[in-house]
């Protein structure tokens, strides 16, 4: 897979999975995203809302397109309707319940509603069904993503007043709601495409700064402690175009053989369905200093 370029699936077509997440359960690795697989609506840097795409891999290079697990929906009234913004989805297992949730962005065309929405469903391949709609904890939300923690607790991490702050919320022990409980960390700092992952007993957040689907620099914040004192390090890219994150924009950590992996979006902004994707190796130094170098390609995780 050329990293930055659209990637195909098994049979050839483009992937549709933007602002995604990878979930792995059993044996199999899901790749959520944004289905864009329209023309941009005339003159406008947006695609109508057609829903959300899964992808299954063994190996998170192969991917088999397993459908629209949650569909844009024809009702003006529904939060799902095709002129609405469906962003972000992001998957976690619940072991309690036996089911998969899903948190997305969900807003109006001009992105003032900020709201998120619950979805769930029986399988990985869906179908998903949306529960509710909420802003979490009576605050905005905007970029978003979920981080499981190793104990299974959860936890949304949104942007809110218009993306000036970051709050980390908790989920109830379903994933199906906030607890009420959270903390609201880089205030004022205005990040969004937040992506979280753990390594030394330290949580890391890579966000992009706000510049619509243009490319900037990425900064990484650090916690001992999820709900936390974070700490604003630094941009963690390093190389050539490192202070535009390689033209791409942070989707997703994760974290494979104890190895982390961050997923970017490429945005074209007059083409968004021909929007690329990469997958780059994130190392840490002994002090914990996190480094994202680009690679040309992306040929599945090390062994
Ligand atoms: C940047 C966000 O990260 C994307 O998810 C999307 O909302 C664009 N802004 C829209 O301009």
């Amino acid at each position: 897979m050329k990293n930055g370029q659209i990637w195909l699936d098994v049979d050839g077509k483009d992937i549709q999975a933007h602002g995604g997440c990878i979930l792995q359960y059993r044996d199999r690795f899901y790749w959520y995203g944004e289905n864009k697989d329209a023309p941009n609506c005339p003159g406008r840097r947006r695609v109508d809302v057609i829903g959300v795409s899964c992808y299954s891999s063994g190996n998170l290079v192969d991917w088999k397109y397993e459908g629209l697990v949650l569909k844009a929906e024809s009702d003006p009234e529904s939060p799902l309707h095709f002129s609405k913004v469906v962003e972000r989805p992001k998957v976690l297992y619940n072991e309690k319940t036996n089911r998969f949730v899903m948190w997305m962005h969900l807003d109006s065309p001009d992105y003032s509603f900020s709201s998120v929405g619950i979805a769930a469903a029986e399988q990985p391949t869906g179908p998903f069904r949306l529960i509710k709609t909420t802003h979490p904890n009576r605050q905005e939300s905007r970029d978003m993503t979920l981080y499981r923690d190793e104990d299974g607790t959860a936890y949304l991490i949104h942007a809110k007043d218009w993306n000036k702050t970051m709050n980390i919320a908790r989920l109830n022990g379903e994933y199906t709601d906030l607890d009420g409980t959270y903390v609201s960390v880089m205030a004022d700092q205005e990040r969004e495409a937040p992506a979280l992952c753990k390594h030394g007993g330290q949580y890391y957040m890579i966000t992009s700064g706000c510049t619509g689907w243009a490319p900037n620099s990425a900064l990484y914040a650090v916690s001992p402690q999820i709900m936390g004192h974070w700490k604003l390090i630094d941009n963690p890219c390093e190389g050539p175009n490192s202070r535009k994150t390689f033209f791409g924009q942070s989707s997703f950590l994760f974290t494979v053989n104890q190895k982390h992996y961050l997923m970017l979006d490429h945005w074209i902004p007059e083409n968004l369905q021909k929007s690329g994707y990469s997958i780059l190796p994130v190392t840490f130094d002994g002090d914990g200093a996190m480094t994202v170098r680009w690679v040309d390609t992306w040929n599945g995780p090390e062994e």
